[in-house]
């Protein structure tokens, strides 16, 4: 039953150019997550690089990285239960096109670039994405 764990949401750079940021941790809160820590940032392309590597050898990495990079961007330590997964749903599909009502992508995604949010997959890259943003 209980299966707490922890998850990295980043708020992209086009939901925070849009003042999203509050209604979006608003929405995490009300789905029963606790946001165990979080920090406003600007990384560059080569650490937006780094962070999405296993795309590396997409067509669309480098636009990708440009992308993350463009902009202050928020993030986010999430806690709870199946945190992964249940972010993952909440989150909605990777195109806002195809993601489902009520999902954080159908409601402030623009296209499957500037899809607004970024959650981890599986807990282990949940753990690596943490360590990444959030090295004590
Ligand atoms: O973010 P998610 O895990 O849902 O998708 P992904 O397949 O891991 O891709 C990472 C990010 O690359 C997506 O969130 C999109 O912003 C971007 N992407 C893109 O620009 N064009 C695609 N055809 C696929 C993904
Ligand atoms: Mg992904």
């Amino acid at each position: 039953m209980n299966n707490i764990e922890q998850t990295l949401s980043i708020i992209k750079p086009d939901a925070v150019e849009r003042n999203l940021v509050e209604d979006i941790k608003n929405i995490f809160i009300k789905n029963k997550f606790k946001i165990k820590d979080t920090k406003k940032i600007h990384i560059t392309k080569e650490e937006a690089s780094e962070f999405y590597k296993v795309h590396q050898s997409k067509p669309f990495y480098s636009d990708l990285c440009a992308y993350l990079s463009s902009g202050p961007i928020v993030v986010m330590i999430l806690e709870g239960e199946n945190a992964v997964l249940a972010n993952r749903r909440l989150m909605g599909a990777t195109n806002p096109k195809d993601a489902k009502d009520n999902t954080i992508r159908k409601l402030y995604g623009i296209s499957i670039d500037k899809n607004s949010v970024h959650g981890s997959d599986s807990i282990d890259n949940a753990k690596k994405e943490i360590k990444f943003f959030f090295k004590n």
